[in-house]
């Protein structure tokens, strides 16, 4: 992070893109003020990567340019034609915004598919109905504009005209936000996340992804507010979601969401995993910062969004199955099956995909103890073989799974989990590099043995079937035709059936 570029500095650093001049330039040319705003003037202190550009145009009183934000971007694509660029135009007459995209590039000539994309709007005030996102907006000044932005390190912007090209406008010191880490909004909390209840979202998503701290009032708004949360879409919500899940410490963001109340609103299944309960002085671990604790350890482990949607359901069934059972104390039993079979329902609330992705979360939520299961005991071939078999593809994610699982606070427990492990992880590989099991068929077919033996399709076919495939993962007999073959005809005589 840098928050002490002058604006002869910030004036260098748009310079790296030609476009901010043109823009300047073609604002200038029509007496309007164009300003560079949002995430990408915050994006420029954070020294992150920025994405696309939002400028806003301010007409100056008087001034008599109706959709000033459409103007200047057709201002500027008639710019760029003249001078034999590529560059489209798209206007959003009903909002008053336009959006330029353009080959017009900071690394020119590197890369061919490069462009640059501009959201031209009108500089507005608005003002917003009780039950609905949608705004009464009327044009209004740079300062009506960023007064009604949603956080304060968001309501940076900076001018491009060409008399003040460069020059930073923080009305609501945003930059020592920036540098204390804090997220708050520019105006009173209440109004802002009562116009845009998504706010709240973006506000504990930024937190989690900056890795800073909610301001107190901000935050007191965020738990009077909370309700309003039922006016967003659930995709809008989802996307914010998905964006805490792949910050650096998506367990920060839910740790936020359930200590303001919007968890139990948004993620019910979740929220209903915090909490201890004892009988007779014995207590269970809570559920839910276990999870955390397991999404810290996968992610840690470098592992892409599904998987840590499968860690954060892991143990989703575990409130449904908990039992208190008099001289056992507190049990889960079958909480992987039950988590299995709540997957859909959760995924289609959230509006997560139905498909594959949720078919692989579901199979890693179901399967999750059993490597652990296996290291607990003997790890024999067969167990570790018919894992592959159920795992298929998806054995290596379900290890790292299994291993992130092993949260146990006693340091010899754990470390004999995670030898065992090691072992089960060995015997793993040496099995896939002997025979590859993850598309293991049975060498003999129940077709064979109906034929060998004349008979029907009967119970006898599967047992045979069977029988040879233990014998095959328990490495009693080699994963070959002739061996498996032998073998049936040795079994079949052994349980009385005759080749007639
Ligand atoms: N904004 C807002 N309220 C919202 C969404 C956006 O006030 N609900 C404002 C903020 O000033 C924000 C700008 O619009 O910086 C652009 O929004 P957007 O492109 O959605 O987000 P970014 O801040 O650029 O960040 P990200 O791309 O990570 O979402």
């Amino acid at each position: 992070m840098n928050t002490y570029l002058t604006d002869e500095e910030l004036a260098l650093h748009l310079d790296r893109n030609p476009i901010f001049h043109l823009i300047g330039d073609a604002a200038d040319g029509l007496g309007l003020e164009a300003y560079v705003v949002g995430g990408y003037v915050r994006d420029i202190f954070l020294e992150r990567p920025s994405k696309d550009i939002d400028v806003v145009v301010v007409a100056p009183q008087g001034h008599p340019q109706d959709a000033p934000g459409i103007a200047v971007a057709k201002a500027l694509v008639n710019h760029l034609k003249s001078e034999h660029r590529k560059a489209w135009l798209s206007v959003f007459r009903n909002f008053g915004t336009a959006q330029v995209k353009t080959s017009l590039t900071p690394q020119e000539g590197e890369d061919e598919e490069a462009f640059t994309e501009v959201e031209f709007v009108g500089a507005r005030r608005e003002s917003y109905s009780h039950d609905s996102r949608k705004p009464i907006v009327e044009d209004g000044t740079l300062e009506d504009d960023l007064d009604r932005r949603d956080l304060t390190i968001n309501a940076l912007a900076i001018c491009l005209n060409r008399d003040s090209y460069g020059q930073l406008i923080d009305r609501f010191d945003g930059l020592d936000d920036m540098e204390d880490g804090l997220i708050r909004t520019p105006l009173d909390p209440d109004i802002t996340f009562s116009d845009d209840p998504l706010r709240m979202m973006r506000a504990i998503r930024f937190a989690t992804q900056l890795n800073f701290q909610i301001d107190e009032e901000t935050f007191a708004a965020l738990e009077r507010n909370r309700e309003r949360i039922s006016i967003i879409s659930r995709e809008r919500v989802i996307d914010e979601l998905n964006k805490i899940m792949m910050a650096p410490h998506p367990s920060k963001g839910f740790v936020e969401l359930s200590r303001c109340g919007l968890l139990t609103l948004i993620f019910p299944e979740l929220a209903a995993m915090e909490g201890v309960e004892t009988v007779n002085g014995r207590a269970h671990k809570d559920n839910f910062y276990h999870t955390l604790e397991v999404l810290e350890n996968v992610v840690r482990a470098g592992a892409p969004l599904y998987l840590r949607w499968a860690a954060l359901l892991h143990d989703i069934g575990k409130p449904r199955s908990k039992r208190w059972e008099p001289g056992v104390g507190w049990t889960f039993h079958n909480h992987n099956f039950i988590g299995e079979k709540m997957v859909p329902a959760i995924f289609r609330n959230l509006k997560l995909p139905l498909d594959d992705r949720m078919k692989y979360v579901q199979k890693l939520v179901s399967l999750h103890m059993r490597p652990i299961v296996i290291a607990d005991e003997e790890v024999t071939d067969s167990a570790v073989r018919r894992l592959l078999f159920e795992a298929g593809e998806d054995i290596d994610d379900l290890m790292t799974l299994c291993e992130a699982d092993i949260t146990s606070k006693n340091r010899e427990k754990k470390q004999r989990f995670l030898d065992n492990f090691r072992l089960v992880r060995e015997k793993l590989k040496d099995l896939q590099e002997r025979d590859n099991y993850r598309t293991w068929t049975n060498p003999v077919t129940g077709e064979e043995i109906m034929e060998t033996f004349h008979l029907k399709p009967c119970r006898e076919v599967g047992e045979l079937k069977q029988a040879i495939k233990d014998a095959i993962w328990e490495s009693r007999i080699p994963n070959t035709h002739q061996a498996a073959r032998e073998f049936m005809m040795e079994e079949a005589r052994r349980r009385g059936i005759i080749v007639n």
